[in-house]
């Protein structure tokens, strides 16, 4: 921690004729953090450029990103409900994009092409690393390298793509099985474990990850707060909800003296590819960062 960070003051934003231009494609998308920490980087980083919420209903993404295209933007970040749509639209796709069907980040090349990028996978293993959680030798003898993932969604999807590309052997287990089932047959190396068992063979795993929205404030079950007792000494237990800042899953597995990591990394690490690509400069996840985006939670 440097001392301080939200003390430091930060310039005013600059906005010329000239600036580069991003947003975020969402329905609804007012709940995003995005804008807050893209024009967080844009004036710490002094950079002349905006990045703004692009409130976007399912039948008129084509046509805005389109749009977008044709007024002079640099890209833009898609979020729910349009990665699907946004990865269809991509004429050029990068390899998470293409193994996770989806796509969270638009870059508008100058040939008139769109990339598209999924970088929700490697923000979340970003953020481990970025967190002292050394991949894949956070295994042991017991565990190996093996990760217990929860749930069987899009967010699950990424994070077990990269979580195998970092070298883990990724096992899915979810509430309705047949989404599981699907997931595994659909990336390679992946196996299942069933819902009602997962506690039972904790032991097994180096690694736990969330990425079911139970814990999430305002979600499903408030009180989700799953035995962990037989979880190795050496486990790692992170969740991919950053509201509230510590779960009560990671304020179990803190109870019992294992490390936790939050969400709210892989929500900042996912951010880097897309600012660079579009405002020229790699912006850094730092305390100082960190605390300007947590800030926001209490206002
Ligand atoms: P995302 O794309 O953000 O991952 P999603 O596709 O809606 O979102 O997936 C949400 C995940 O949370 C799913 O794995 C879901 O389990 P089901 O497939 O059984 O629906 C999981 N989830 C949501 N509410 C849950 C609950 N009360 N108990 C267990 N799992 C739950």
């Amino acid at each position: 921690m440097t001392s301080s960070p939200d003390t430091q003051p930060l310039p005013a934003q600059r906005i010329t004729g000239k600036a580069r231009l991003a947003g975020v494609l969402g329905w609804p998308v007012g709940h995003s953090r995005s804008p807050l920490l893209h024009n967080y980087w844009l004036r710490r980083y002094g950079v002349d450029g905006a990045y703004v919420p692009l409130p976007v209903r399912p039948e008129a993404f084509e046509t805005a990103v389109r749009g977008l295209q044709a007024a002079g933007f640099s890209g833009a970040n898609v979020t729910v409900p349009h990665k699907e749509a946004a990865f269809r639209l991509a004429d050029v796709l990068d390899e998470s994009a293409r193994a996770t069907g989806s796509v969270n980040t638009l870059i508008f090349q100058d040939d008139g092409t769109i990339r598209g990028l999924s970088t929700d996978g490697d923000g979340f293993v970003a953020s481990l690393r970025a967190a002292g959680v050394d991949l894949p030798a956070v295994s042991d003898a017991t565990t190996g390298r093996r990760v217990l993932l929860l749930g069987a969604g899009g967010a699950a999807r990424s994070v077990a793509v990269s979580l195998a590309a970092a070298g883990m052997e990724v096992c899915v287990t979810n509430r309705t099985r047949a989404r599981a089932d699907e997931l595994a047959a659909s990336l390679p190396g992946l196996s299942v474990c069933p819902w009602e068992e997962w506690e039972d063979r904790l032991g097994d795993y180096a690694l736990l990850v969330n990425t079911t929205s139970l814990g999430m404030e305002g979600g499903p079950e408030p009180g989700f707060c799953p035995a962990l007792e037989r979880a190795s000494a050496g486990l790692v237990v992170a969740d991919i909800v950053y509201v509230p800042r510590v779960t009560p899953l990671m304020a179990e597995a803190q109870r019992r003296g294992l490390r936790t990591v939050g969400g709210l990394g892989m929500l900042l690490h996912q951010a880097r590819l897309g600012f660079h690509a579009w405002f020229g400069v790699e912006p850094q996840v730092d305390a100082q960062t960190e605390a300007y985006v947590l800030a926001s939670f209490s206002s």
